[in-house]
């Protein structure tokens, strides 16, 4: 997974200059699956750098963990099951916060990705992973 994002973020630097070469596969290879098992390959592979053990708040490891859990911003809580619009950890994704700067900081996240968020906690923020 991790070797797939490499190749995919290197063709886009390869392709960024010349707007004739267009790689429509690319966007759906990069998404995950609105599940527990993509929301852990997209916080790794987009996330983790910052937010591992031991680095800035919250550890992104186990999203598993966050649930009912309240962000800095008072009020906030970051993954709230069935309610995506009451989720701070997918309005830092979105660019909807109240605090701060969206996320990932200095990065991009692919708006099917963003709705993966929305999906996986919209459904439950569950465990489960379809297929898997
Ligand atoms: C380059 C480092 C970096 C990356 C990559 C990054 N973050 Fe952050 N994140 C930060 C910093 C620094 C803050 C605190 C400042 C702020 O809230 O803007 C933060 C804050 C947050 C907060 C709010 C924490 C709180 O309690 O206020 C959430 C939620 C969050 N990040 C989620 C994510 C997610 C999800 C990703 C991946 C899609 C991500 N971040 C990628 C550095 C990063």
């Amino acid at each position: 997974m991790r070797f797939a994002f490499l190749v995919t973020s290197a063709l886009l630097v390869l392709t960024a200059c010349d707007d004739e070469i267009r790689l429509p596969v690319q966007e759906v290879s990069d998404a995950v699956s609105p599940d527990y098992c993509g929301m852990n390959e997209l916080m790794e592979s987009s996330c983790l750098g910052c937010h591992g053990p031991g680095g800035s708040e919250p550890d992104l490891t186990d999203l598993a963990e966050l649930i009912d859990v309240e962000s800095s911003v008072a009020g906030e809580l970051y993954v709230v099951p069935g309610d995506a619009s009451a989720s701070y950890l997918y309005a830092k994704c979105a660019g909807t916060q109240s605090q701060g700067a969206p996320m990932p900081l200095g990065g991009s996240i692919s708006d099917e990705n963003v709705d993966a968020i929305a999906a996986w906690i919209d459904a439950g923020a569950t465990t489960e992973c379809e297929g898997r």
